[in-house]
């Protein structure tokens, strides 16, 4: 057998503007009434670190409990797949949990990871190379949320998408409606997507899990700031910021916020932005679900489903849906 057949490295790569992107969306965000900014840009070299550093947290327990699922249930849950099946997984980051399918799915005709942080996207490519010899692997470095074709050179075989990590519990629900008809249309009618969904749980358990001990969050959310003065050339004080996250029983989701401890005016590419003291920017909601509702969203973008698995204390959930 060939090693990794059809695309070692010469997968083609979606060109994306990431840089003028990144800046419109930062400038457009500190614009705002309430300033934001959109969580994807979290995942630079770094932050795709720091979030490595947050799953193993005592109190993150999203991770663990996704993997125990996947570790107790990978081979029932890897044959909800098709045979032969080319497997698109929607910001992959560290391949850890789809090796836990991979392993169920030895007949796979591709895996295609898809994620915007291209230099993490080449090395855990790289490194399931090496521990999936007779998978053929074709990276692609794009944003999911907009248009992206898919590989030149896949088989024909059917489409199934993966998605875990909760990373849909990071749009509004209508966006994320949004996103997984466009999910759909990416795989195709009938195509099978596994995505995994956070709960909705006791109040406190979801607070420290987005403000660890050890202060990792924290320093995830203002490397967004590291970002934006390396890469767009700001003047901000990072220590005129800290890190608050806690969970919005009424909107059944976490937010997580940097709150300006002074009153000051910090400077982004040329442009001056005022902050009040105790003025925040919004950096990420985590919206947690019940399975009814995860159920019913997922039904508003055409997917039907097939069935679900959860831990023993129903922190996490994860589904199969099929395209109808
Ligand atoms: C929270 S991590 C989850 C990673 C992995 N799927 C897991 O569950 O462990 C989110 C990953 O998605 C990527 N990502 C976030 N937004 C993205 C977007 N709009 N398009 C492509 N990748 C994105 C990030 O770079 C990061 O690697």
């Amino acid at each position: 057998m060939t090693i990794n057949p059809v695309f070692t490295d010469a997968t083609p790569i979606a060109a994306i503007d990431a840089e003028q992107q990144f800046r419109a969306d930062v400038l457009a965000g500190l614009s705002a009434q309430q300033k934001f900014l959109s969580a994807k840009y979290f995942y630079d070299a770094a932050g795709s670190d720091l979030f490595e550093a947050i799953t193993r947290q005592p109190e993150y327990y999203p991770t663990r409990t996704e993997i125990g699922i996947l570790d107790k249930q990978g081979a029932e849950i890897a044959a909800t797949l098709p045979a032969r099946a080319n497997l698109v997984e929607f910001g992959s980051g560290s391949t850890a949990k789809v090796r836990r399918l991979l392993v169920h799915l030895p007949d796979l005709a591709a895996y295609v990871p898809v994620d915007v942080s291209e230099s993490f996207l080449r090395s855990e490519a790289n490194a399931l190379a090496i521990d999936f010899p007779q998978l053929a692997i074709a990276p692609v470095a794009a944003d999911f949320t907009r248009a992206f074709t898919l590989p030149d050179g896949l088989s024909h075989g059917a489409v199934a998408g993966f998605f875990p990590g909760s990373t849909i519990g990071n749009f509004e629900p209508p966006q994320a409606a949004h996103l997984l008809a466009h999910f759909g249309r990416v795989l195709g009618r009938g195509a099978t997507l596994i995505i995994g969904v956070d709960l909705v749980k006791e109040k406190a358990v979801l607070d420290a899990a987005y403000d660890d001990a050890a202060g990792v969050t924290a320093a995830f959310n203002r490397n967004l700031l590291v970002r934006i003065q390396r890469e767009l050339g700001a003047d901000i004080d990072l220590n005129a910021f800290a890190h608050r996250a806690f969970f919005n029983v009424a909107a059944s989701r976490i937010e997580m916020h940097l709150v300006s401890r002074i009153a000051h005016t910090v400077t982004v590419a040329g442009r001056a932005f005022r902050f009040e003291a105790g003025e925040t920017i919004h950096t990420e909601n985590s919206y947690k679900y019940t399975i009814d509702r995860f159920r019913d969203l997922a039904a508003e973008a055409g997917w039907t489903p097939r069935a679900v698995w959860t831990d023993s204390e129903a922190l996490f959930s994860i589904h199969a849906l099929v395209r109808s």
